[in-house]
C-alpha cells in the first residue's frame, strides 16, 4: 500500500497540488489568505534570527508567506517534484529535499535550530505513526522554550466534516468523500506524545467547500474573514474544519 510521504512524488501530484487544489479562487486558496494572516499573527515578535523551518513544504505555498522578520525561511520536504516547483516561485528562502527520520546527524545538524516551525496539511493524512516520529524529530530543530511550533489539522472531525465522517464509517462514500479526518482530542495527544503542549488555538474555514462554493468566492471569502474575526479564538470557533494550534516544547523536553 502506498504510503503518505509518496503521494507528492511524481510532477503530475505536484503540478496538481499548485494547479486543482490551490486553483484560483478554489475554497482552499481563499483559506489561504487566511493562513498567511494567521502565520503572521502567530508567528508573533521577531525571534533570535534563527529564521522559520517549514517542515513538509510543499510546493512553498506558506514558506513564501514568512514575514521578512521571521527569515531566513527554510523549507524542506521529502518530495523533490514538490520542492523544484517551490523553488521556481519562490527565490527567497532556501528549500532543501530532506527526510527528518533519515537524515544523517551531519545533515541534521547542518539545518540547525530555528526560532519558529512549520507545518501544514501533514498531520490529517499522513499514517500516525509517521506523523509521530516526524514531529518528534522537529524537536531536535527547535531553538530553546520559546520556539513555537504552528501545526494545523485542516479535517477537524467536530465541523462540517463530520457529514463525510458518518457517510465513510457507514460505507457511503459519494465522489470526493474520503471520510478522512482527525478530533482535537486524537491531535492533542499526537502533540503530547512528541513532547509539545498547545498554547495556543483558532478555527477557520466554517463552510467547507461544498457548501461554501456555492456562495461564490467573494461571498465565502467575506463570510469566512468575518466567522475567523469574531469567533475563530472562541468555543464556536472549534467547530469549524481547520484548526491552528500554536505549540511550545513541553517542560521535559526542553533542553
Ligand atoms: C499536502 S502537502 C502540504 C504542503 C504545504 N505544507 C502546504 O500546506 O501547502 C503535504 C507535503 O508533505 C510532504 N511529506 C509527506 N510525508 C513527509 C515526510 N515524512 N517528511 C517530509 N515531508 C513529507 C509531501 O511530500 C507533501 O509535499
Amino acid at each position: 500500500m502506498t504510503q503518505y510521504r509518496d503521494n507528492f512524488t511524481s510532477q503530475e501530484a505536484a503540478a496538481k497540488y499548485d494547479q486543482d487544489v490551490y486553483a484560483e479562487g478554489s475554497y482552499s486558496a481563499l483559506l489561504s489568505e487566511l493562513e498567511y494572516q494567521l502565520v503572521g499573527e502567530g508567528l508573533g515578535e521577531a525571534g533570535q534570527g534563527r529564521g522559520t523551518l517549514d517542515f513538509a513544504c510543499g510546493t512553498g505555498r506558506l514558506t513564501r508567506a514568512i514575514p521578512p522578520q521571521h527569515h531566513p525561511a527554510h523549507g524542506i520536504d521529502i518530495s523533490s517534484e514538490m520542492v523544484e516547483r517551490a523553488r521556481l516561485q519562490d527565490s527567497q528562502a532556501e528549500y532543501q529535499v530532506l527526510d527528518v527520520l533519515n537524515s544523517t546527524a551531519v545533515e541534521a545538524a547542518a539545518l540547525g535550530r530555528f526560532d519558529r516551525v512549520l507545518a501544514f496539511r501533514f498531520i490529517l493524512n499522513s499514517e500516525p505513526r509517521q506523523s509521530l516520529e516526524c514531529l518528534s524529530a522537529l524537536n531536535q530543530h527547535f531553538c530553546d522554550s520559546q520556539t513555537v511550533l504552528l501545526i494545523n489539522n485542516h479535517g477537524n472531525r467536530y465541523s462540517h466534516n463530520i457529514v463525510s465522517y458518518l457517510l465513510a464509517r457507514f460505507g457511503i462514500r459519494p465522489a470526493g468523500v474520503t471520510g478522512n479526518t482527525l478530533s482535537h482530542k486524537a491531535a492533542t495527544q499526537l502533540f503530547n506524545q512528541a513532547g509539545f503542549e498547545i498554547v495556543d488555538r483558532v478555527g477557520y474555514g466554517l463552510l467547507g467547500g461544498r457548501l461554501g462554493m456555492k456562495l461564490g468566492p467573494d461571498g465565502v471569502s467575506r463570510l469566512e474573514k468575518s466567522f475567523l474575526g469574531r469567533f475563530g479564538s472562541g468555543l464556536i470557533g472549534r467547530l469549524a474544519g481547520h484548526q491552528l494550534y500554536k505549540l511550545r516544547q513541553a517542560a521535559p523536553n526542553r533542553d
